[in-house]
Parts: structure tokens; C-alpha cells; sequence
């Protein structure tokens, strides 16, 4: 009897016969030979059908197989340095579950409108395939490096009474005769749990209704944000550069393949270890100064600011200190210059830009109320969130990464809304 198998353990089953169920990826005919691609969603291994070693019946069955047919094939595993993956199957029984319809993504290049439109098809492709297998190592990596280093998860509520990240992005909805918004962020709740817990995380999706269409931006994206009670700017610096450093090794470690079926040169992500450099916001004024695109003191970085920042390093940047008006309400304000904010953004290598935003946050009601007044917000809603400024106020700091950015990054490719299975884009809200 054949064993049970899926593609990504062949290796342990060379020499002996096995059945692997899944779907037929691609088919080359040569008369008497047919070299069948199969996947089975953990990988994808060439099968031979030669005619004088099956029956009639089998290899009637490869060549009815069209493409994406499902199927359950028995054969025996060979080892083969010329197949990819280095190994093959000898196919010696073909079971047909279903004859598929002509298939509408086919190996040639198709537009990009069409393949969005297709996106629960086009995840099968192995370019999708290999994007999405990155994605869950990346959020593996998450868990585990803060679930290990004494950070409690404890998630935020996605329907909210007020504002997080400014107003111009919020998704309104109604909730039983009062306003209500998709959540921008976890952040303020982490404020008031790190209170309770000490070092916590929350982990979820956030909507942001960008109006700009970028090669950066999702309308929903995943987000975790750690939030640490009694620490400090510098202090969330030493934690983000740890923790994505190890976010990037398990990737190299766990999912070489993948990127290899991706093109992507890992070399610039060998380097990824800390420390990364720590420039303040006026030192990347003065860089930017020196470039074609300057940029006046007291405003946010465009994606052309942070790429060339980034330019001048081989691993991620830091970059502190913002100006407290582009900053959000909640930033503290540093000491030494008050018209500055104790921010930090984490700018990736190669162009990638913002991964990380982050911060050490108002410790004082004072300074607090004088913020959500200048911000134009209303009061009532963060009632709550001054409690904390009212109760054992601490310093605490915290910063949210975008699990879309980094997986971008790490897997090389153009544009965001490959990293997640369901984009949900500026105008685009099927499949
Ligand atoms: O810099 P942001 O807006 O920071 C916050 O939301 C803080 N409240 C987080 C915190 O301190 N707890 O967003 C954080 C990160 C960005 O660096 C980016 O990686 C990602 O979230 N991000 C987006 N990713 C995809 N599409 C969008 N529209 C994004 N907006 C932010
Ligand atoms: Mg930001």
C-alpha cells in the first residue's frame, strides 16, 4: 500500500511508493511521455507517466488532465538532481477528482487588473504561493520572538469610539445610534493594558481609508504593536532592532525555497543584525538637503524622502525625534526641544520605507489635554485614555510594524498588495 504523502516531506519517502493528493499545476506532452506539475498547496514536484509503464486507463487519464484538475496520483518518489526540488514521482496510478474548466490564469503574462480580479485563482500561482508561506513565517516570528521575551498579547477592540492615527482616514460606521469607526490602531488600548500587564502586544487588522493609491498602501493591513510600561525611546529602539532581526533570520532560515522561487537576492538580508543606525529627524533634513529632493524642516518624509534616507544605509534606519505637528497627539515631548517629539520611524534598506512607527508617549494630563486641542479632538472619547495620566502615570513607550511592509521587503516584490491573500485596495473590494 502507498503511503500518504504531501510534496513538502518527499525527500523522507525516496525509493517507496506514495499517494499525493492535489491538483494538476502544469502539463508537458511528449506522445508517450507526460510530465505532469503537481501541487498540493505545500509544494510542487514533477510526476512522470511513460505509456509502457502504465495502464491504458492511467495514462488515458493524463492526458484528459487540464490545468488546476484535481487529482490523487500514486507513484514512486526518485531521487533526480535535474527535477526541481530534486526529487520526482514515477507516476504508476492517476485518480481523477474533478476536470477543471479552462483555467483562466494559464502561464503567460496576464494584467494586472485581471489577476486582482482573479486573486482566488491567482493565489495558487507558486509566485503567490511562495509570498503568502513568507507572510506566515513572518507572523510565526512575531509570536514567538515576544511571546519568548515576556510580552503578553492581550488584543484591542476593532470597533472604536475615537481616533488613533488623525481623522482623515477613519472608517465610519454607526454602532446601536452612535458613531463609530474601524480601529487605526491598537495603540491606545495597549496604553491602558501595559499599565495592567507590564510588556504586551496586540496583533490584529487595522483600516485606514488612504485615499492615495501607492505601491505602500492597503486599506486593511495587519498590525502588532507592543507597548512596554517604564520604557523609554531608546528603549524601543534595543527592542524593534531585536525583534526584526529575528523576524528576517527565520525567513532566510525557514523559507530559502520560497525565496528562491521569488528571485529575491538574500544577500542584503544576511546583514540584517543589530545594531542599526540612529539618526535624529534634523540629521535626515541635512541628508535630504544634499539630494534632489529637500525637504522643508517641520514636515513628514514622502516615500522619496525615506528611500533616499534609507539609500545611505546597508540595514534598517532609524530615524527620531520628528517634529511634534507631523506627529500624532500622543507623542512626548522631548526635553531638550520642545517643538520635537520622542518618535521613532524604522526606514527598511532598498527602497522599502516606513516598516515601523513608534514612540515614547505623553506621560503628563497636562500635556496631553493641550495636544487633543491643538489636534482639533474631541474630549469625550478619550476620557478613558487620560485615566492613565490620572492613575501611576509611567513613561511607556511602544511602536505598531506592518506585517504587509515587512513581508514586501523581505520577499523583494514591487508592490504591497501581494502580501496579503485578500487586498483590499483603494476602490477594490472584490474577491
Ligand atoms: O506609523 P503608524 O501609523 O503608527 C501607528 O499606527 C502607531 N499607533 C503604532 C504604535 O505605536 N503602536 O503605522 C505603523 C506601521 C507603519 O510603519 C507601516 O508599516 C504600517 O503600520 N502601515 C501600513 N501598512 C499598509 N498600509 C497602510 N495604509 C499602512 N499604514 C501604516
Ligand atoms: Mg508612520
Amino acid at each position: 500500500m502507498a503511503q500518504l504523502a504531501t510534496i513538502q516531506d518527499i525527500a523522507q519517502f525516496a525509493d517507496s511508493e506514495v499517494t499525493l493528493r492535489g491538483w494538476l499545476y502544469n502539463k508537458t506532452d511528449k506522445g508517450r511521455l507526460k510530465f505532469l506539475q503537481i501541487r498540493d498547496g505545500t509544494g510542487i514536484v514533477q510526476g512522470v507517466v511513460f505509456q509502457k509503464d502504465v495502464s491504458a486507463a492511467c495514462f488515458e487519464n493524463a492526458e484528459r488532465l487540464t490545468q488546476e484538475s484535481a487529482l490523487v496520483v500514486t507513484g514512486t518518489v526518485r531521487q533526480d538532481d535535474r527535477a526541481p526540488g530534486g526529487y520526482e514521482l514515477g507516476i504508476s496510478d492517476i485518480e481523477i477528482v474533478q476536470i477543471a474548466e479552462e483555467y483562466p490564469i494559464t502561464p503567460k503574462e496576464h494584467g494586472i487588473e485581471f489577476l486582482m480580479e482573479n486573486r482566488h485563482l491567482w493565489l495558487r500561482s507558486s509566485q503567490q504561493w511562495a509570498i503568502m508561506r513568507v507572510r506566515a513565517t513572518v507572523i510565526r516570528a512575531i509570536r514567538d520572538w515576544l511571546d519568548d521575551h515576556g510580552f503578553m498579547l492581550v488584543d484591542a477592540p476593532i470597533l472604536t469610539p475615537s481616533s488613533c492615527e488623525g481623522t482623515t482616514t477613519l472608517f465610519e460606521t454607526e454602532y446601536f445610534g452612535e458613531k463609530a469607526y474601524l480601529t487605526q490602531s491598537g495603540q491606545l488600548y495597549n496604553e491602558a493594558t501595559c499599565a495592567a500587564f507590564g510588556k504586551v502586544y496586540c496583533f490584529g487588522p487595522t483600516f485606514r481609508a488612504e485615499k492615495s493609491k501607492t505601491r505602500r498602501h492597503l486599506i486593511e493591513f495587519w498590525m502588532v504593536e507592543p507597548e512596554i510600561a517604564y520604557a523609554t525611546l531608546d528603549d524601543i529602539m534595543d527592542v524593534e532592532e531585536q525583534f526584526v532581526s529575528y523576524i528576517v533570520g527565520r525567513c532566510l532560515e525557514e523559507r530559502a525555497e520560497e525565496l528562491k522561487t521569488l528571485e529575491r537576492d538574500t544577500q542584503p538580508l544576511e546583514t540584517i543584525q543589530p545594531p542599526f543606525a540612529r539618526i535624529s529627524y534634523n540629521d535626515a533634513i541635512a541628508l535630504l538637503d544634499k539630494s534632489d529632493d529637500p525637504l522643508p524642516w517641520g514636515e513628514d518624509f514622502g516615500a522619496p524622502h525615506e528611500t533616499h534616507v534609507a539609500s545611505q544605509f546597508d540595514k534598517p534606519v532609524f530615524v527620531h525625534r520628528y517634529p511634534a505637528q507631523c506627529k500624532a497627539f500622543y507623542m512626548e515631548a522631548d526635553p531638550d526641544d520642545p517643538r520635537l517629539s520622542l518618535s521613532v520611524d524604522l526606514l527598511a534598506p532598498e527602497g522599502y520605507g516606513e516598516i515601523i512607527g513608534g514612540g515614547q508617549r505623553t506621560a503628563s494630563l497636562e500635556l496631553l489635554e493641550q495636544r487633543l486641542r491643538e489636534h482639533n479632538l474631541p474630549r469625550e472619547p478619550f476620557a478613558w485614555y487620560l485615566d492613565m495620566r490620572r492613575y501611576g502615570s509611567v513613561p511607556h513607550a511602544g511602536f505598531g510594524l506592518g506585517v504587509e511592509r515587512t513581508v514586501t521587503w523581505i520577499c523583494g516584490i514591487h508592490h504591497i498588495r501581494e502580501t496579503i491573500a485578500f487586498p483590499r485596495t483603494l476602490g477594490r473590494i472584490y474577491p
